[in-house]
């Protein structure tokens, strides 16, 4: 049992809802293990495996204990979580703090205690604790506090992942309930008005954002392609140059980065964006500082974001939400280099991974519809 600090950097995984919806099961969790290995991507940095809504069975079992939907998982909980552990990674599971999910599975309410042991004896590693069917009045505040506690003293060391739809300004109370992520937006959709919503909405949050509890901005859509049983969010899909751009917006501005795409059937271009070493580097790094939009000259479409990142760099993102081709310009002046000063800024491309050498005074490119460029740049002196 660690002290809680156990977690440094936003979350890295794989989640069942977007793509599997209902139909999760041991085989499917197994499969999935396999190839977070065989691709690549546990390599790469993404560690848990999180079971959504709709693993249980429809009740409780006779001593009020949660037990797990005997056809879905056959073996139980604990062989699932065995086998997840020898392959290194680490296992999530779902409950809600209502009396029941919002699937209508049974939930945690007034079971928080006994729920959280359960989960620790069977080796889970990360609750996502989600917001529907409680007590109108009781708050999820509340309710999230008292979660906390029960994961805190359950003899285990369990991610606490809140799932508060960004409702009653959670940004604004969610780090006094212990919490170390929290769902700061309505379920993401994989269409490209979903990515830019979701993103326009937290941009306003960035200042909120700080080691140790993270804003969670839903799971990732990257490689869906339309593609899945959940009727909600597979709605049409989007191109790669839209996913690339969701991607790079949920590296920069520290959100979890939880797939949801089915990762035995990934095409490559969805493994590169998804292993991008450059742009997980971004989110992961340890100051966690948030990004903020730099003032932007050019299309009016487009915008700058600027994310300090350890030591002397800073990741800059030029991100064009128009649906024809920007022109994009950075003034150095705005990040922090006087006019005339001498010194020039070394710009390395996280996307195509080419080094741009120093540049001066200012740098400008071109960025296509819907498109992005990422650059890591570091202050090189005259
Ligand atoms: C929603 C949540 C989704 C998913 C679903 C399961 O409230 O936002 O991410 O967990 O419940 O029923």
């Amino acid at each position: 049992m660690g002290n809680n600090t156990f977690l440094t950097s936003p979350p890295m995984g794989w989640n069942s809802w977007n793509t599997f919806y209902d139909q999760v099961t041991e085989d499917l969790i197994i499969s999935t293990a396999d190839a977070m290995v065989d691709s690549g991507l546990y390599k790469a940095g993404y560690e848990y495996i999180i079971i959504d809504d709709c693993w249980s069975a429809r009740e409780r079992d006779s001593e009020g204990h949660l037990q797990p939907d005997p056809v879905k998982f056959p073996h139980g909980m604990k062989a699932v979580s065995d086998y997840v552990h020898s392959k290194g990674l680490k296992l999530g599971i779902y409950s809600c703090c209502g009396v029941h999910t919002c699937a209508g599975y049974p939930g945690s309410f007034e079971h928080e205690f006994e729920d959280a042991r359960q989960f620790a004896e069977w080796g889970i590693d990360y609750l996502k604790y989600d917001n529907c069917f409680h007590p109108a009045t009781i708050s999820s505040e509340g309710l999230y506090r008292r979660m906390n506690m029960a994961l805190r003293s359950c003899g285990r060391d369990i991610v606490f992942a809140v799932c508060q739809w960004g409702r009653d300004d959670v940004h604004s109370w969610i780090r006094s309930t212990g919490a170390h992520t929290f769902r700061s937006t309505v379920d993401i959709q994989d269409a490209w008005k979903s990515i830019e919503s979701i993103a326009l909405s937290q941009l306003e949050k960035q200042s909120y954002i700080g080691a140790g509890c993270y804003n969670d901005m839903d799971i990732l859509i990257v490689g869906m392609h339309g593609k899945g049983l959940n009727p909600e969010t597979s709605i049409g899909g989007c191109t790669d140059t839209e996913y690339q751009t969701h991607f790079a917006l949920w590296a920069m501005m520290s959100s979890p980065l939880i797939i949801g795409c089915d990762i035995r059937n990934m095409s490559d271009e969805t493994k590169d964006m998804l292993m991008n070493p450059e742009l997980i580097a971004i989110n992961q790094d340890p100051e966690c500082r948030g990004c903020y939009k730099l003032p932007t000259y050019g299309s009016p479409d487009a915008f700058v974001l600027l994310k300090q990142l350890t030591g002397n760099e800073w990741a800059v993102g030029f991100f064009n939400f128009g649906d024809s081709t920007a022109h994009v310009e950075l003034h150095f002046w705005d990040m922090g280099l006087p006019l005339g000063n001498g010194a020039g800024l070394h710009f390395h491309d996280c996307l195509t991974h080419e080094d741009l050498g120093v540049k001066t005074e200012s740098y400008s490119e071109k960025v296509a519809a819907h498109g992005c460029r990422v650059y890591r740049v570091s202050l090189e002196n005259a």
